[in-house]
């Protein structure tokens, strides 16, 4: 795993956006693992421009998101992350609607009895895998909703939130009680067959979490980010606050 100190969001974002560049050029048929939250954003942003810019296009590249909601209310709509992906990337790049691939519609009726989603990683499969996968990490060391106690060989699956994850979105709702209380998320096995993951660390409530991977030598199911160490191409961005 490569570490990546970078002096401030804007830095971190560039070199994000790059990894996205070089395989948005090289690769004749991208495909491309995606994350919302507020870490990517100007990632994102720095995409649009290059866009523009006619440094790249979305022409030929599929997209599958990390994860989605289950039970949102629909006055949230702009809470799903299928609307959030619009709304910072899609709706501004050259990509086919019909490309974009989530584990579920926001809006599904969902049994939370039912929890196996591995059909997902089976559409990522036929289009032999992920080529780049971009992550944000969560205060209690989640990656996608991969909470604390997620098994290495995870699939795409249901999840219970933690109360962790659920406090940490409730910035984004009236109440607390609004938020969604599960999501279906890649799994940590899905997240590790990706052939290039980058991990960009955004936010002082990371500090643990990022000390945590820094230190790690094999997997330890309480910080589900530690499970990169057993990956071969990780590059892990995160900003220095000692300046
Ligand atoms: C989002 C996702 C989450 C976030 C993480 C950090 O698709 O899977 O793991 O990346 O919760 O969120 P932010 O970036 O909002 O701090």
């Amino acid at each position: 795993m490569k570490f990546i100190k970078c002096k401030d969001i804007n830095e971190l974002s560039l070199l994000a956006a790059n990894n996205f560049k070089e395989v948005l050029t090289q690769k004749a048929n991208p495909v491309l693992g995606m994350a919302t939250g507020s870490s990517p954003i100007q990632t994102y942003q720095n995409l649009i421009k290059m866009h523009n810019n006619k440094e790249i296009s979305f022409k030929n590249t599929k997209t599958f998101n990390l994860d989605e909601y289950v039970g949102l209310q629909p006055k949230y709509v702009f809470n799903s992350y299928k609307d959030f992906m619009d709304k910072n990337l899609f709706d501004f790049v050259d990509i086919n609607k019909n490309n974009i691939h989530f584990p579920i519609s926001w809006n599904q009726e969902v049994d939370i009895n039912k929890t196996d989603y591995s059909l997902y990683d089976e559409q990522i499969n036929k289009e032999s895998g992920l080529d780049l996968l971009i992550l944000g990490l969560g205060n209690n060391g989640h990656i996608g909703f991969n909470e604390p106690g997620s098994l290495l060989n995870s699939k795409t699956r249901l999840v219970p939130l933690t109360k962790n994850t659920i406090t940490a979105n409730s910035r984004f709702f009236d109440s607390i009680d609004d938020v969604p209380r599960y999501a279906v998320s890649m799994g940590i096995d899905t997240i590790l067959k990706a052939k290039k993951i980058i991990l960009i660390v955004v936010g002082d409530s990371k500090k643990e979490a990022l000390n945590v991977l820094k230190q790690a030598t094999a997997f330890d199911i309480n910080w589900p980010c530690t499970a990169l160490v057993n990956h071969k191409d990780v590059t892990v961005y995160f900003i220095d606050d000692n300046k």
